[in-house]
């Protein structure tokens, strides 16, 4: 069984972010995906999310191409990751070109294309308006 898995705060659950979760499932048989937790985000990503961990973790759980959500609690921890869970595929968005290629001396890493016009930043701006 081939093992993927991806990282992320995915706020605001939006068509980017399904398709990227749908493309990084067909590389392998099983995804995992990190989910950034709340402290995480705040403390390091400077992010405020509008839903909750528990919240964005049972969003992602309810997507037929998730297998399983685990927490991110900080930047360290792919390593020690894609060891326990038996990775054989990282994948990103190509906002993060070339920041993981240390990765690849464990697992293949892929950096998949970021569909265009959509974020969490940009639906949070555009109900502000
Ligand atoms: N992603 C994507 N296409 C988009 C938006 C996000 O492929 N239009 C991918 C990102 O590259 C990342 C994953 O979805 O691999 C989770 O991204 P996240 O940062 O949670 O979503 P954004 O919408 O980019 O959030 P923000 O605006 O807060 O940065």
């Amino acid at each position: 069984m081939r093992r993927v898995i991806t990282y992320g705060t995915f706020d605001l659950l939006h068509y980017g972010h399904i398709k990227l979760l749908q493309r990084a499932k067909l590389l392998g048989d099983y995804l995992i995906v990190a989910l950034s937790t709340d402290e995480f985000n705040l403390l390091e990503k400077s992010k405020q999310c509008y839903f909750t961990y528990d919240e964005r973790k049972k969003m992602l759980e309810a997507l037929r191409c998730v297998d399983l959500v685990i927490p991110e609690t900080c930047w360290e921890q792919k390593k020690t990751d894609i060891s326990n869970f038996k990775i054989d595929v990282f994948v990103m968005g190509d906002d993060w070109k070339g920041e993981f290629d240390f990765l690849k001396e464990q697992c293949e890493v892929i950096y998949l294309e970021r569909t265009p016009e959509i974020s969490t930043t940009k639906i949070k701006n555009d109900l502000m308006k």
